[in-house]
C-alpha cells in the first residue's frame, strides 16, 4: 500500500494500520541508519517554520539528510514575502514548484490544511497554532508502544495546558483511536476545549465523564483529574462500572503522565496577567503510588512544570521521545515521497462521519479569531467552510481550525424562491430552523448580518425561550 503524495494535517489523516506501518518502518530504519542514505536522493524538502522550534525542525531536517535528500528552509517570516502580504495559497504554489515535500509550522490555526489544499506536493503539519501537531503524536505513540508494547487499555494522564497544547489535541484522538483510557488533569482554566471533547465523543464513541470540584478533591487530593474518557468496548475494569470511579482508576495507577508547558504565547491578556502558578511534576509528586509505574512524557521544551530532579529517573521518557523524532520522521518522509511502500496490517474499515457541509461563502464565520480564515492576507480567496456537526443546538465546525461555532439566525434558500418578501430569518433554535434541509441552510452569527443580507425577521426570529409558538385556530 502506498502513502505516496498524502498530506498529514491532523492525526485523523492516518488509520491505525498506517500508523503501525510508520512505526515498523521507524524500527527498521533506526536499526540500520547508515543504510537509509540515498533512499530520498534527489528529493528536496522545504521546512517553513514561522513559530519557534528546536526539536521538530531539526529532527525533520536530520531525517531528510539521513535519507540522502536535500533541505531548503525558512524560519523567519520577516525574511519571506509573507511579510509583504503574500497569501498562504500563493506560498504553497510557489514552494511546491521547488520542493517535493513541505513541512510547515505556523501560528494560525488551520494553515496546514490551507497549504495542503494549494500545494501540489505532500504537506506535513508541524504545528498550526493551538490546533494540532500530528508528528509529535507519532513520536509519543511510538514511545508508548516501545515502552509498553500495546497502547490498548493503557491509562494515560494528560497534565498541564490542555487548552492550548496542540500536542495534547492530536494525542487525545490518537489515544482514543488506539483504545487507551485518558485522564484529563488540566491546570486551572486550561481545560480541553469543548470542540475537542465533542469530536471525541461523537466521532470516537466511548464515554466521557466530567468530575465535579468536590468529587475531585475528595477522590484525588493533589492530583487534579477533571474528566476521564474511556474508548468503547474496553474489557476494562472501569468501563464495566456505572459511571467512572476515579478512586478505583487512581488506585490501579496510571501508565503514563504526559506533561505539557503552559503555552503562554497563546494566552489571553487575562490569562497572562493572572499570575497563576502551574502545578509541578517532580520527584515528590511521582512518589505517589498511582505513579509507581508511570512513564513521564513531555513534548519539550519544558519550563518550570517538569523538575530537573526527574531527569535521571528511569520513568522519564522525554529525551527518548525527542530522539525518536528522527526515525519516525524518516519513515514518514520516505512513505509520503513514495520511496517506501507502507506495510499496513489488515484492519477494519472505520467509517468516517459524513457531516453535511456549509459552503455558502457568506453568513456565519469561524468563532476562532486565530483561524486562518480571519487573516487579512487570505481574505481575497478563502471562504469559510464548515461541517454541520449538530442540529440541536445548531453547531458548525470550521474545516480549517476545527473550532465550533453556533450560528444564531438561520434562513432557508428554499423559502424565498426568488421573492424578496419571502426572505425571512429565524432563531437557530426555533422549530422552523430544524425543518431546513442542510443544502438549503443559510446561517448568520447575528440578526444584524441576516438583515444586512436582505432578510427580514420572521415570526421566530427571537429565541424560542422568549417567544411562545402561536396557537393554531
Ligand atoms: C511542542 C510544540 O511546539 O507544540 N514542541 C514540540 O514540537 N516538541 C510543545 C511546546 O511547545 O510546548
Amino acid at each position: 500500500m502506498s502513502l505516496k503524495n498524502r498530506d498529514l494535517v491532523t492525526i485523523d489523516d492516518l488509520t491505525n494500520g498506517e500508523i503501525e506501518s510508520i512505526f515498523s518502518l521507524s524500527d527498521e530504519m533506526s536499526g540500520s541508519m547508515s543504510q537509509q542514505y540515498g533512499l530520498c536522493r534527489g528529493k528536496v524538502m522545504a521546512t517553513i517554520f514561522f513559530e519557534p522550534s528546536t526539536r521538530t525542525r531539526l529532527s525533520f531536517e536530520t531525517a531528510m539528510h539521513r535519507l540522502g535528500g536535500s533541505v531548503i528552509s525558512v524560519s523567519d517570516p520577516r525574511s519571506t514575502s509573507f511579510s509583504k502580504g503574500e497569501s498562504i495559497a500563493d506560498m504553497a504554489r510557489i514552494v511546491s514548484s521547488y520542493a517535493d515535500i513541505i513541512v510547515l509550522r505556523h501560528p494560525w490555526e488551520g494553515t496546514a490544511k490551507l497549504m495542503a489544499d494549494y500545494a501540489g506536493v505532500p504537506v506535513i503539519n508541524a504545528g498550526d497554532g493551538g490546533h494540532q501537531h500530528p508528528t509529535q503524536t507519532l513520536c509519543d505513540l511510538y514511545t508508548l508502544k516501545k515502552e509498553r508494547g500495546d497502547i490498548r487499555g493503557l491509562k494515560i494522564a494528560l497534565w498541564g495546558d490542555l487548552k492550548y497544547g496542540r500536542t495534547i489535541h492530536s494525542l487525545i484522538f490518537a489515544l482514543a483511536k488506539f483504545g487507551a483510557t485518558i485522564l484529563f488533569c488540566p491546570s486551572p482554566g486550561l481545560e480541553v476545549p469543548e470542540n475537542i471533547l465533542r469530536k471525541l465523543v461523537t466521532e470516537y464513541g466511548g464515554e466521557l465523564e466530567k468530575f465535579s470540584k468536590n468529587y475531585k478533591q475528595a477522590q484525588t487530593g493533589a492530583f487534579p483529574v477533571d474528566a476521564a474518557y474511556i474508548t468503547p468496548g474496553q474489557p476494562h475494569q472501569l468501563a464495566m462500572m456505572p459511571g467512572i470511579d476515579l478512586e478505583v482508576a487512581m488506585k490501579a495507577g496510571v501508565d503514563a503522565l504526559y506533561v505539557t508547558r503552559p503555552q503562554k504565547e497563546r494566552f489571553t491578556n487575562e490569562e497572562r496577567e493572572s499570575g497563576q502558578q502551574f502545578p509541578i511534576v517532580d520527584q515528590k509528586l511521582m512518589r505517589g503510588k498511582e505513579f509507581r509505574k508511570a512513564l513521564v512524557m513531555h513534548p519539550l521544551p519544558r519550563v518550570d512544570e517538569l523538575a530537573y530532579d526527574m531527569d535521571a529517573d528511569p520513568r522519564s521518557m522525554y529525551f527518548k521521545q525527542a530522539a525518536r523524532g528522527v526515525p519516525v520522521r524518516m519513515a514518514l518522509i520516505a512513505l509520503l515521497l513514495g520511496a517506501k511502500e507502507a506495510l499496513v496490517p489488515e484492519e477494519p474499515v472505520v467509517p468516517k462521519v459524513d457531516y453535511p457541509m456549509y459552503r455558502r461563502g457568506y453568513g456565519v464565520k469561524c468563532s476562532n479569531p486565530r483561524c486562518v480564515t480571519w487573516q487579512e492576507t487570505e481574505k481575497n480567496y478563502l471562504k469559510p467552510e464548515f461541517k454541520i456537526v449538530s442540529f440541536n443546538p445548531l453547531t458548525f465546525r470550521c474545516v480549517y481550525c476545527e473550532h465550533g461555532t453556533e450560528p444564531k439566525c438561520v434562513a432557508s434558500a428554499e423559502w424565498h424562491q426568488g421573492m424578496v418578501k419571502n426572505k425571512k430569518y429565524h432563531h437557530a433554535s426555533s422549530h422552523l430552523a430544524k425543518k431546513i434541509k442542510p443544502e438549503n441552510l443559510i446561517a448568520f452569527d447575528l440578526a444584524e448580518e441576516a438583515e444586512a443580507h436582505g432578510f427580514k425577521p420572521g415570526y421566530y426570529a427571537q429565541s424560542p425561550a422568549k417567544k411562545e409558538k402561536p396557537k393554531i385556530g
